[in-house]
């Protein structure tokens, strides 16, 4: 985590200022107006205040009769008319405040998103990543507008104060000296404790999070079933607490050390404030002023002391707000890995060489064990084929790297002969109906679901009941108390569950329903039972006509209708060819093959199966 910036720099404000301008430069408009009328009026009360007294004190006043008693009336009611734009000033900057602290919540929320849509995946794999986005999400959202009332009153603060010193000047120098040498260690001890504060809540991002992953757990669906199953909740909750007693301390600690300092500090600053007031006491006492400055200086005094403590404490919250919305800067200057080309080669249509992948080595950021190492294979137009390995070889890795989220170390993936970093990520992704092997489900309506392939899609095209039909879902949905318009959960109204396998093919109707060249599917029928497989595969073909396919599975029901297959081992590919040639070959694939056709072709008890799929 970054360090503190330092005062000067933890005082720029520009950054805050146009976040909020940005967030509604109406409401920053009609803030400001309201601000200026707040400020001034309470002046112009004065002036007409001393109008009134001049007017009583003058000989030709108001005390001559009539006309001067309508004048004095006339005063007192601009001073009224002003009491009452005062407070409407004061309500209209409290409602302006409110709007805008909404506006610029929700503002630098959708800075977030648009960020977080854009950052590589490869950050999501990054705890820092996680701690930069908690912090950007929690802490900084209220700072900007804090940022405004701050500066907004300390500029009142701050032109009261230097009124007030002008005086106690023309009176010693000193005073006015031994008053900032006071405030000083006041200041300095707030920003350190800023800085302490800072330190600790990114220090406890994680722990902050990990907390908060666990009340997850024992509160959403997602996990309700295994919590209650295995009943380990208490022991969740037990940890839960353990995390937030520890956070919970290191705040105390930090909050002790930052109230001593500032009671020793304030307690030598009421000592120079004391010294400052027997210092003019003494020079009444000698005559050096007379009485009327006595009153003077001790009321300039009281005025400079009463404004000095939270002009210094509005500095310090400036600097400490303006800390804490650095992690929000900090989130939104995350550099981007995947670039995009600054000259995109338009995407060709229609593919006629289609994919190759071109002796691909890859390994996660991070990391230093290859998962990739010298991958070459080919997908062309019309063509389906089969990736097929044991768990963790690599084939999920490769569809991420065909989708442009990574990029590989070294070799290259090429779309019509050229490498797939020419091509703008996004016509790239627009070419591909990808269904990964922890496909999405989206607690919106089947149709919501099933256009979020095609965002463009107008909600009644013919295209999405299309897409329902070669995913098989559609009579599934037909079904459904609201057909197609249910929503997909019952966390909302009237919505509806679907099981595991409907789910899938809720997600395979959404990879089919966008017009794309590449169809990449990852372990695609893992959930759907005999019959709805079969019936998959008879639609497939019709429905990739001339697109070139690429299928991972470990069923090889589904492997071996491929028109080719390549097998992959510890990140290589180890062995290609179809079925039959795979099988004669009498490889890695043949004995993959067989160990599961074992579990059809032989009427054994399951523990002998045992024995031959893991022997
Ligand atoms: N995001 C990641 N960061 C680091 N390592 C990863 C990441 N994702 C996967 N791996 C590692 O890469 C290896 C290959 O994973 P991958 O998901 O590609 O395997 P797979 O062949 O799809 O396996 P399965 O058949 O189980 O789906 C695994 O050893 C895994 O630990
Ligand atoms: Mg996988």
């Amino acid at each position: 985590m970054k360090r503190p910036p330092g005062f000067l720099e933890g005082l720029r404000l520009d950054r805050a200022l146009k976040l909020v301008w940005q967030a509604s430069p109406k409401w920053t408009v009609v803030g400001f107006a309201s601000l200026v009328v707040q400020s001034i009026v309470p002046l112009a009360t004065v002036y007409v205040f001393k109008r009134v007294v001049d007017s009583l004190t003058a000989p030709d006043g108001f005390s001559s009769g009539e006309p001067g008693f309508t004048a004095l009336l006339y005063l007192l009611v601009t001073a009224f008319g002003l009491a009452v734009v005062g407070s409407l000033a004061t309500a209209v900057l409290g409602y302006a405040n409110d709007i805008q602290s909404h506006l610029v919540a929700d503002h630098m929320q959708r800075l977030v998103q648009a960020k977080s849509i854009d950052m590589d995946l490869a950050y999501y794999e990054h705890p820092r990543y996680y701690d930069k986005l908690h912090r950007a999400q929690r802490e900084a959202p209220s700072r900007p507008l804090r940022i405004i009332s701050e500066l907004s009153s300390l500029a009142l603060n701050g032109l009261t104060l230097a009124g007030a010193l002008l005086f106690l000047f023309a009176f010693n120098g000193y005073v006015v000296l031994a008053l900032f040498a006071a405030a000083i260690p006041v200041l300095v001890y707030r920003i350190k404790y800023a800085d302490a504060l800072y330190q600790l809540f990114g220090e406890k991002a994680a722990s902050e999070r990990l907390s908060g992953y666990f009340n997850q757990v024992l509160t959403t669906a997602a996990d309700a079933k295994e919590v209650r199953a295995f009943g380990f909740g208490p022991l969740l909750v037990g940890r839960f607490t353990a995390l937030r007693t520890k956070i919970r301390g290191d705040l105390q600690r930090i909050s002790r050390q930052g109230y001593r300092r500032q009671f020793i500090t304030e307690s030598t600053a009421a000592l120079a404030g004391f010294g400052a007031l027997a210092f003019i006491a003494y020079a009444a006492l000698q005559k050096s002023i007379t009485l009327g400055e006595v009153a003077l200086y001790f009321g300039a005094f009281q005025v400079a002391i009463g404004s000095l403590r939270p002009t210094l404490s509005g500095l310090a919250a400036l600097y400490e707000n303006n800390l804490f919305l650095s992690t929000f800067y900090e989130f939104l200057d995350v550099p981007q890995r995947v670039e995009e080309p600054s000259q995109p080669r338009p995407m060709p249509r229609p593919w006629r060489s289609g994919l190759r992948v071109e002796a691909v080595s890859f390994r996660y950021p991070g990391t230093d064990r290859p998962i990739l190492d010298n991958v070459g294979l080919t997908v062309r137009p019309g063509e389906i084929v089969a990736l097929v390995g044991r768990n963790g070889s690599g084939k999920t890795t490769l569809t991420k790297l065909l989708c442009r989220l990574y990029d590989p170390d070294s070799g290259r993936i090429t779309v019509e002969g050229h490498d797939l970093r020419e091509f703008a990520t996004r016509d790239l992704r627009g070419e591909i109906s990808v269904v990964y092997q922890d496909f999405g489900r989206y607690h919106i309506s089947a149709r919501d679901n099933i256009v979020l392939g095609r965002p463009e899609l107008p909600p009644g095209d013919p295209a999405i009941v299309q897409a329902a039909r070669w995913a098989g879902i559609h009579e599934t949905l037909t079904r459904l108390p609201q057909g197609y318009d249910t929503v997909m959960s019952r966390t909302f109204a009237d919505g509806a569950e679907l099981s595991i396998g409907q789910w899938q093919k809720l997600a395979l109707a959404r990879a089919f329903v966008r017009d794309s060249q590449l169809i990449l599917l990852d372990e695609p029928t893992s959930s759907l039972d005999a019959a709805s497989e079969f019936k998959f595969f008879e639609k497939f073909r019709e429905m990739a006509q001339g697109r070139a396919a690429l299928m991972i599975s470990h069923r090889f029901s589904t492997v071996r209708l491929a028109d080719r297959i390549y097998v992959l081992d510890g990140g290589r590919v180890v062995e290609e060819g179809d079925h039959d040639e795979l099988v004669a070959l009498d490889g890695l694939y043949a004995q993959l093959y067989r160990q599961q056709a074992s579990y059809y072709d032989q009427r054994k008890p399951l523990s002998a199966a045992k024995r031959v799929a893991f022997s």
